[in-house]
């Protein structure tokens, strides 16, 4: 037996288990909806899908709360890392549920990795950044990092490239805009997300996103269109789809399993990128329409179909 590992599993100590529940609540989610019970017992930490209402007319399939699922395990993993223990990730069905319990269990210490410590020390200041990006395009240096932190097959990650990619992609989201912006059914739920200045609950609430966190301009506006967005046209769009960089997460499975693993992978890259100065903010809103994501599947040649566009790039 290799030092430091031991046939029983680590039981989590009171303050273990507050590093552990902190990490997961600063988790990025869809509308902040949270989609998850997390529990600790004894040596066993469990992340239970959780049923959101008023989330069937964004969420259909519920790929966005499995997306949500994989970042807040990423949170978890990194947190048992930082703690010194070498994470295991199970599967657990349970009777009666739909879904199955990801448990999470350690049975031996490590020393962390570098990367993984700074990528959990970003874990409370990384924020989805709607606004411009001022600062100067990722160097090549820096697009390397993203992809290699996503830690995915290499056709499962995609930076968006040159003028006509830039166009065939602003088409899409300009269609998928208007489509979310004339749909009324759509506009009441998303409505019930959006946390305005006055309400109670501050700038960090509970669920939700607050108004002044939404983009108003260019990319970001078109990745979460409310009833209030001014649709950019399409030639100012693909200005901005080359300006910002623009990172594609796809994959030839769609199923829940598969949406979980993308979701670890765009939690590691935001977190990548926040640990190295950059911003980022995610759009999965335009892929919730079959047609677009058929569309820029297609038209970048991906091997699978998009689950999430990420745009990234420096605030100052
Ligand atoms: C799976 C997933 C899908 C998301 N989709 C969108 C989106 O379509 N548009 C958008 O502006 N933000 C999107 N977000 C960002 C969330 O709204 C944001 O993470 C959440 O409100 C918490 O805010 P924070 O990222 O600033 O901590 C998404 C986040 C996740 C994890």
């Amino acid at each position: 037996m290799s030092e430091g590992r031991s046939a029983h599993p680590h039981v989590w100590s009171v303050p273990e288990r507050e590093v552990l529940a902190s990490a997961v609540a600063a988790a990025p989610s869809v509308h902040n909806a949270r989609p998850w019970t997390f529990v600790v017992r004894e040596h066993v930490a469990e992340l239970r899908p959780h049923p959101v209402d008023l989330l069937d007319e964004h969420d259909p399939l519920g790929r966005d709360r499995d997306l949500s699922l994989g970042a807040a395990l990423t949170n978890l993993l990194l947190a048992v890392e930082h703690l010194g223990l070498v994470p295991r990730v199970d599967e657990v069905a349970e009777p009666g549920c739909e879904r199955a319990i990801t448990t999470v269990t350690a049975t031996h210490r490590t020393e962390p990795s570098e990367a993984a410590e700074r990528r959990f020390a970003a874990l409370t200041h990384r924020r989805s950044h709607r606004g411009a990006f001022p600062g100067g395009r990722l160097t090549d240096a820096e697009r390397a990092s993203l992809r290699a932190a996503a830690g995915l097959a290499p056709g499962e990650t995609r930076w968006i490239t040159g003028a006509s990619e830039a166009l065939a992609v602003a088409r899409s989201l300009s269609y998928a805009a208007r489509v979310m912006h004339a749909d009324a059914a759509y506009q009441r739920e998303l409505a019930h997300w959006i946390v305005y200045e006055d309400a109670v609950g501050g700038p960090n609430p509970e669920s939700g996103i607050p108004e002044s966190a939404l983009g108003w301009r260019g990319l970001p506006a078109v990745g979460l269109v409310t009833d209030r967005t001014k649709l950019p046209d399409e030639a100012l769009l693909a200005s901005r789809i080359e300006h910002d960089s623009v990172l594609v997460l796809c994959g030839e499975g769609d199923a829940a399993g598969d949406h979980v693993r993308i979701g670890r992978a765009l939690q590691l890259v935001w977190l990548e990128a926040t640990s190295r100065g950059m911003a980022a903010s995610v759009m999965t809103q335009p892929l919730r329409l079959g047609e677009v994501r058929a569309a820029i599947a297609e038209e970048l040649e991906l091997p699978g179909k998009p689950h999430a566009l990420m745009r990234f790039g420096h605030r100052s």
